[in-house]
C-alpha cells in the first residue's frame, strides 16, 4: 500500500489527489480514489489472490460467498473461482462498488453477482453465506471494533461456513518495512489527532495473536495454513499465513 504511486505514468493517483483522499473520511476518499485504484498498489495482488484461491479450493467448492469490504472486486474474483451459487461483495464505498460492478459486467460464466453497499459493521444479511473472506481493509477498523466486526461476519454465515483472509507475518524489528509501516501509522495517528473527519488506517495493529483470540471470542474455530507460494522468511516461517476461521455446527 505505501508504493502506490507506483502505478504506470499517468494512470495511478496524483499526490495531490492522495493527498486529498488522506483528508477525506474513509468513504469518501475511496469514492475519490475508486477510479484510479486499480491501478495503486492498495488492490490486494494477484500473488496474494492466487495463493489465498489456491488454499480455498481444498475446503470447496462453497455455495454462496461474501467479500468484506470487496472495494473493486479483488476477492470476488477469488469467490468466482470457488464457489458455484451465488456471489455477493458489500463495500461502503458507492464508488468502489461502482467500478467493481462495471467490470464484473465482462466476466462471462460468473455466479449470480451482488454488490450491496453497507457498513460491514453492521451487515445487512441473514446466515446465507457458506464463504466470506476480506483482503487488504482491517488496517480500518480500530482495534476495539474487531469482536463487533468479527461478530457480524459470523452472523451471516451457515453453520460450518468458513470466514478465511490473509495475513502478513508482521516486519522485522530494524528492518526497512518495519520503520516505514510505523512511520505510516505515527503519521496517520497525528493527522487524526488534528483534523476531523479521521481516517483510519493502521498497519501495525491487526496481529495474529490478537485476531486469534478475538475470533474465537466471536464464537469461531480458528486453524492457520501456510500460504507457501508467498515463500518462507529467512527465520523459515511463512511470510503469509491464510487464517480459517469456521463457524461451528
Ligand atoms: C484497501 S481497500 C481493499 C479493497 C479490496 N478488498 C482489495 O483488496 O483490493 C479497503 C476497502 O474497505 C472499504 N471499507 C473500509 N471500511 C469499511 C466499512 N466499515 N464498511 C465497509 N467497507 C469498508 C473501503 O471502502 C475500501 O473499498
Amino acid at each position: 500500500m505505501l508504493n502506490a504511486m507506483s502505478a504506470p505514468q499517468g494512470q495511478g493517483p496524483t499526490f495531490r489527489e492522495l493527498v486529498v483522499q488522506a483528508l477525506s473520511s474513509v468513504e469518501r476518499g475511496y469514492d475519490l480514489l475508486s477510479p484510479k485504484f486499480d491501478h495503486t498498489a492498495y488492490r490486494t495482488s494477484a500473488s496474494v489472490l492466487d495463493s489465498v484461491t489456491g488454499a480455498l479450493r481444498p475446503l470447496g467448492p462453497f455455495g454462496s460467498g461474501l467479500d468484506v469490504c470487496c472495494g473493486t472486486g479483488a476477492g470476488m474474483g477469488v469467490l468466482r473461482q470457488v464457489c458455484r451459487e451465488r456471489i455477493t461483495g458489500v463495500d461502503f464505498s458507492a464508488g468502489m462498488l461502482a467500478v467493481g460492478r462495471a467490470r464484473a459486467r465482462a466476466v462471462p460464466d460468473a455466479p449470480r453477482t451482488d454488490w450491496v453497499r453497507a457498513d460491514a459493521r453492521a451487515l445487512p444479511f441473514g446466515p446465507v453465506f457458506d464463504l466470506a473472506v476480506s483482503f487488504g481493509a482491517f488496517g480500518h477498523f480500530l482495534p476495539r471494533e474487531r469482536p463487533g466486526l468479527f461478530a457480524q461476519v459470523r452472523s451471516v454465515l451457515r453453520p460450518s461456513g468458513r470466514f478465511a483472509f490473509p495475513i502478513v507475518a508482521p516486519a522485522r524489528p530494524g528492518s526497512r518495512p518495519y520503520w516505514s509501516l510505523l512511520a505510516f501509522d505515527t503519521a496517520m495517528r497525528v493527522r487524526n489527532a488534528v483534523w476531523r473527519p479521521s481516517f483510519v488506517m493502521y498497519y501495525r495493529t491487526f496481529r495474529l495473536g490478537d485476531v486469534r483470540k478475538e475470533l474465537i471470542g466471536a464464537g469461531f474455530e480458528v486453524e492457520l495454513r501456510a500460504l507457501e507460494d508467498l515463500g518462507r522468511r529467512v527465520d523459515g516461517s511463512p511470510r503469509c499465513r491464510l487464517v480459517v476461521a469456521t463457524r461451528p455446527v
